[in-house]
Order: C-alpha cells, then sequence, then structure tokens
C-alpha cells in the first residue's frame, strides 16, 4: 500500500517510524514531513491545512490510505473530503471532530451522556462573565471554546488573573473567532492523565494511557508548552482505572456521538484528571497526542497498518492489540526560549550517538535536514523515547542518550517520569502500611 501521513511533528514521525514497520506498507509519504520523518518516508512540501491540494498529490500518487495527524485539517473536514473521493483515511469525520473543534459541543455531549467533567458556563460577554466571576472562588479556568493551538485554556489563581483572561479572549479577541464564546469553567484538581481510545464507530478499544507534562520546567513550573515529556503505560490509569474511563467516559461519549449523527471513527485522546479515584475530563482531542505518541507507539506490537485498516472497515472487534510489557519514556528537547520566541537554523550534534543505542529512537520534532547535517526548525525539536523494564530503567536511559547530543541553547526538562515513580513508591508505602 502507499500511504501518506499528514503532518510534521514528532507524533508524525513516530507513526511514520510504526508504520514503517508493516508489510502491508510499500511506500510512506509524509506532508510536510521533517528531517527525520525523510529517513522513512518521503516528504512532500504540502502543508496539513492545504486539503485540496492533499487531495491532488493523493489522487496523482495513487495513494491508498491516509492518516491524519493533527487537529487543524480534520476540524476542518478533510477527512469527509477524501472519504467523498474514495480515499480510505484514519480520522474522525468534520461533524466528530467538534469534539475538540468546540469545547462547548464537547461539554454538552458530556452533559446528555451524563459523562464526568467540571462544572462550567458559557459567556459571550466579558461584563456577565466578569459580574459570575465576581461570585466565584478561585482557582478557576477560563477557555476559549474553539482551537487555539493548545494555549486556549487559562488556570487562574487570582480572580484579576481570570477577569484578564476573560477580557484577553472576549474582548481583545487574542484567539480570534476561537474565542467568540468563552467558558469558565470549575478548577480540578488532581492527577492528569491522557487516554485514548480507538473507535471505529461500532467498537472500542483502549490504548495504554500515557502521562504529559504541559510545564515547560522541572516540578510543573513555567507556561504551559504543547508538552514536554511523556511517558506511558501512567501507573495513574491502572486496569480498574482504564475500565471505569471507558465504561464512564468514552463509551457513552462514543454512544451519544451516534445519536448526534456524527458517529466517530478515529482515535479519542480523553485528557482526564483524577482525584480520589474519580476521573472527570478535561478536554477531548480526535488526534493522537503529542509528545504521548512518541511513547505509546514504540509499546506497540501489532501492526498499526492493520489497526488503522480495522478502524476503517469497521472490523475494531477482530482486532487485539498486544502489547510490550516496558515502559516507554520521551523527553522533549526543545529550542531556547520555547515556548516564546526562538531561533531556528542551529545545527544539531550527536544524533548519529543514537543509532547504535539499543532501544532509544529519537523522534523529530522540529527539524530540517540539508547535506545530512539536522538543524533545529522548531519549538519542540527533538522527543528522544527510551524502552526500559521499569519507569526508572527508561527514565536512566532516555536521560543518558540526551548526554550525546547537543545543539546551543538546548533545554529539556529534568523530572520527566518523577511523578509516576512517586506514586509508584506513594503505593508501595501504602500497601506496606507506612
Ligand atoms: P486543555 O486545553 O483543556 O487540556 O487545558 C490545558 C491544561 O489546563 C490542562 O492540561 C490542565 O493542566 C489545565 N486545566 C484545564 N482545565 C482544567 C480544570 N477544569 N481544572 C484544572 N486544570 C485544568
Ligand atoms: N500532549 C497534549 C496534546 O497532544 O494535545
Amino acid at each position: 500500500m502507499k500511504v501518506l501521513v499528514i503532518g510534521g511533528g514528532g507524533r508524525e514521525h513516530a507513526l511514520v517510524w510504526k508504520l514503517n514497520q508493516s508489510p502491508l506498507v510499500k511506500k510512506l509519504y509524509c506532508a510536510p514531513g521533517n528531517g527525520g520523518i525523510s529517513r522513512f518516508a518521503q516528504c512532500v512540501p504540502i502543508g496539513a491545512d492545504k486539503t485540496d491540494d492533499l487531495l491532488q498529490f493523493s489522487i496523482k500518487e495513487k495513494i491508498d490510505f491516509v492518516v491524519v495527524g493533527p487537529e487543524i485539517p480534520l476540524c476542518a473536514g478533510i477527512v469527509d473530503v477524501f472519504e467523498m473521493n474514495k480515499i480510505p483515511v484514519f480520522g474522525p469525520s468534520k461533524a466528530a471532530a467538534r469534539l475538540e473543534d468546540s469545547k462547548i459541543f464537547a461539554k454538552e455531549v458530556m452533559i446528555k451522556a451524563n459523562v464526568p467533567t467540571a462544572f462550567h458556563k458559557v459567556f459571550t460577554s466579558s461584563e456577565e462573565a466578569i459580574e459570575y466571576l465576581n461570585k466565584k472562588s478561585v482557582p478557576i479556568v477560563i477557555k476559549a471554546d474553539g482551537l487555539a493551538a493548545g494555549k486556549g485554556a487559562i488556570v487562574a489563581d487570582t480572580r484579576e488573573k481570570a477577569k484578564g483572561a476573560v477580557k484577553l479572549i472576549l474582548d481583545d479577541r487574542v484567539f480570534g473567532s476561537a474565542g467568540d464564546r468563552i467558558l469558565v469553567e470549575e478548577f480540578l484538581p488532581g492527577e492528569e492523565a491522557s487516554m485514548f481510545a480507538l473507535s471505529d464507530g461500532k467498537t472500542v478499544v483502549p490504548l495504554l494511557a500515557a502521562q504529559d507534562h504541559k510545564r515547560v520546567y522541572d516540578n510543573d513550573k513555567g507556561p504551559n508548552t504543547g508538552g514536554m515529556g511523556a511517558y506511558c503505560p501512567a501507573p495513574v490509569v491502572d486496569p480498574v482505572m482504564q475500565e471505569r474511563v471507558m465504561r464512564l467516559i468514552v463509551e457513552p461519549v462514543i454512544q451519544q456521538m451516534e445519536k448526534e449523527g456524527a458517529p466517530y471513527k478515529g482515535v479519542l485522546f480523553v485528557g482526564l484528571m483524577i482525584a480520589d479515584n474519580e476521573p472527570k475530563v478535561l478536554e477531548f482531542n480526535v488526534r493522537f497526542g503529542d509528545p504521548e505518541t512518541q511513547a505509546i507507539l514504540p509499546l506497540l506490537e501489532t501492526d498499526l497498518m492493520e489497526v488503522f485498516l480495522a478502524v476503517h472497515e469497521q472490523k475494531l472487534d477482530k482486532i487485539k492489540l498486544k502489547w510490550k510489557q516496558q515502559t516507554a519514556l520521551t523527553v522533549v528537547l526543545a529550542s531556547g526560549g520555547y515556548p516564546g520566541e526562538y531561533e531556528k537554523g542551529i545545527a544539531i550534534q550527536g544524533l548519529e550517538a543514537l543509532d547504535d543505542m539499543n532501544k532509544v529512537v529519537a523522534f523529530h520534532a522540529g527539524t530540517s535536514c540539508k547535506g545530512g547535517i539536522f538543524y533545529t526548525n522548531g519549538g519542540r525539536v527533538l522527543n528522544i523515547t527510551a524502552l526500559g523494564s521499569t519507569i526508572e530503567n527508561a527514565q536512566d536511559r532516555a536521560y543518558a542518550a540526551i548526554k550525546r547530543i547537543y545543539f546551543d541553547k538546548m533545554h529539556f526538562r529534568r523530572d520527566i517520569g518523577n511523578k509516576a515513580l512517586q506514586r509508584l513508591e506513594r503505593v508501595t508505602n501504602e500497601s506496606a502500611g507506612k
């Protein structure tokens, strides 16, 4: 088969890397791809949001299957366009992608399906939102309804900050029409986890859960980023919790989407907050997580192409996913300044040293390749994933690999995995009655 992956970050590198292992896949393309992806796939210089160009390319190259990575083309309806042209594609329709495209729609679905989530109220006027905030305690969360590149949720620890966020979104229009409406949402304490489930519209199958690290600095300090690291499986989602999330959240939502006339096909990413063993939904995404995918896919033994075909053909009930009994841990190496302004085009040294390392993969998030040399080309540059028998072991391997890599002003978190280790220690102490 000829397969086109749409997107050009670390998530797409992991997808391409895994699809490349499938005997069903004869040729891989990635649009636009990146420096690292070009080792496995032919990179095509078409942006992920250029639906018409991607369609024309797929027709011309007789692409057999398309996998869509990012949310922007999914929410714009790329799946509907490919399906109309009889090109098989992995991802939800535009109507189903509303679960990510509109946080208010997602809340309406959750309320109808009785799914646990934070209490919220919708506002279009900043005066009314501010009047409401005057009656509420802090912390409190302000969210733009639409897509805002991961920046649309503001957790405010003072009322002043909350009011400032309301004004920025509704009056200053910092997110454009994505901020036509806002949600003021109850703050949920707890531990976050990212849970993923595949759905073919009829059958739902969970993937291993992962934990992301959104803040830029160690111990969850500093501004939010796209994600600075992940590990999988996340001990906070043990098999009992996974079963609860499937029963209380994923299955009712998938059934409700069918009732809404928008059956869900693809991967559903459930952002969870877990406190006292009670999972609540923070958000839905209609795609794989980044960098979670870079920690999940290296553990999957099943052929990913078979999985995507099963979703497309609604035969997910015939697939049994097999996983390596290991832990994967991913550390993001970022450009100096990220998540703010940063330079591009800095030469990366030491990547070839990783080729000889067992159970370590360098997924490229933002690189370019010229004359065999890799250069930085984004905020998040590399995702170093290591597999290990335990979290500690995977952590040691990942950080040992990072010691071999260097680019000017590179920065990364040094505590990826610590939360899982602390949790495991707590659980061990509790069961020993300490
Ligand atoms: P979202 O874009 O909805 O995932 O929000 C981004 C981040 O904000 C999440 O990963 C959480 O860390 C935080 N967050 C969002 N909603 C809430 C909430 N209701 N309570 C506490 N933290 C939240
Ligand atoms: N890692 C969070 C996301 O993919 O949105």
